[in-house]
């Protein structure tokens, strides 16, 4: 049986046209592409490729100038952020949280918009596999040719399994009977027409936003929509950690905010959306929601407020 697309590229002794990374002793990483005849060269030294072609992973090198490197085949987390970009990526955290709760599955007919740089592209393709289908749409042609140039880098030549289109999402996709749709884009809700008609009953909508107003407004319009499953959204935060002897804790840094990811499921067509058990919390849907119930008067806003500074504690009373 032959091997999946990319995978003879993952394991044994470094070939030529494999990408390098390096980590120097302070822990900087270098990417390269493994050349016969090439030399690397670093402030401190160079080294010839040869050296490291037919050597198994986790060799160590070293410059003329005797400083060690050690080289590893970059995992896809690394690769990605390391690779040119037209667009931001999306960060390995979100990835994972795509690969895992829009269930991208071995086989599976996945849409996805846009493909910024590529990155998410690779994910998708590595899941849905050389059986799967990924149909990718990006608007733009110079970030198309930036992710196809990433993705093909990536797999040592171009994916069975994709399919690139430089367009609108909403005025080309053209794939019926899809299992997933993945965006990642400024309005995912101008797609909603397009991503329901493609999706079969059960498939499953994952939106990647970066701002909360966007999220509103993809949750509002899905509902809208009345094809979906009430939206679900989360976000997810990685803190890394220090370990040094005693000094166990977390990092100082962390990637504090990245964007929020929301799902939803397509309902069989003509089913109405269940509803929902719960009332909105009062005020969610502003004035014209709350339209039955009446504001306080100005008086009362007066007493709330006197009362507010009455049970302040001194300080905070001072400054007023
Ligand atoms: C943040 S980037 C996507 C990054 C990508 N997911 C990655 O991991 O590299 C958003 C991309 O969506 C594209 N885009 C925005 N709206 C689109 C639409 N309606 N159809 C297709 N592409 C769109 C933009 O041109 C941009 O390249």
């Amino acid at each position: 049986m032959s091997e999946p697309t990319g995978a003879t590229r993952r394991r044994g002794p470094f070939q030529v046209g494999d990408q390098v990374q390096l980590t120097d002793p302070k822990g900087r990483h270098y990417t390269f592409t493994l050349q016969a005849g090439n030399q690397f060269h670093t402030h401190k030294g160079a080294f010839p490729h040869d050296e490291l072609i037919g050597a198994p992973e986790g060799t160590v090198v070293r410059t003329t100038g005797n400083v060690p490197y050690l080289a590893l085949r970059p995992l896809l987390p690394d690769y990605v952020l390391s690779m040119p970009r037209g667009a931001a990526v999306i960060y390995p955290k979100d990835a994972g949280q795509i690969l895992a709760m829009a269930d991208i599955f071995a086989g599976a007919r996945v849409v996805e918009a846009g493909v910024g740089s590529g990155a998410l592209s690779t994910y998708l393709l590595r899941a849905v596999g050389d059986t799967g289908m990924l149909a990718s749409y990006e608007r733009r042609q110079d970030f198309a040719d930036i992710a196809q140039g990433n993705v093909e880098r990536y797999f040592g030549g171009p994916h069975p399994a994709w399919k690139l289109t430089v367009g609108d999402l909403q005025d080309n996709l053209v794939e019926t009977d899809v299992d997933r749709v993945i965006l990642d884009m400024l309005a995912p809700w101008e797609c909603l027409d397009v991503a329901s008609k493609a999706l079969v009953p059960g498939g499953l909508i994952c939106c990647y936003v970066a701002t909360t107003t966007q999220m509103s407004r993809t949750v509002e319009a899905l509902r809208e929509h009345g094809t979906f499953t009430e939206p679900q959204a989360w976000e997810t935060m990685v803190r890394t950690w220090h370990l040094e002897g005693l000094a166990v804790r977390p990092d100082h840094r962390m990637i504090g905010h990245t964007g929020f990811l929301l799902t939803a499921r397509r309902l069989a067509d003509g089913v109405e959306p269940p509803l929902r058990r719960r009332r909105p919390a009062k005020g969610s849907y502003g004035e014209d929601y709350d339209a039955g119930e009446p504001e306080p008067t100005l008086a009362e806003r007066a007493a709330a407020r006197r009362a507010a500074r009455e049970t302040a504690p001194a300080e905070a009373r001072s400054i007023d």
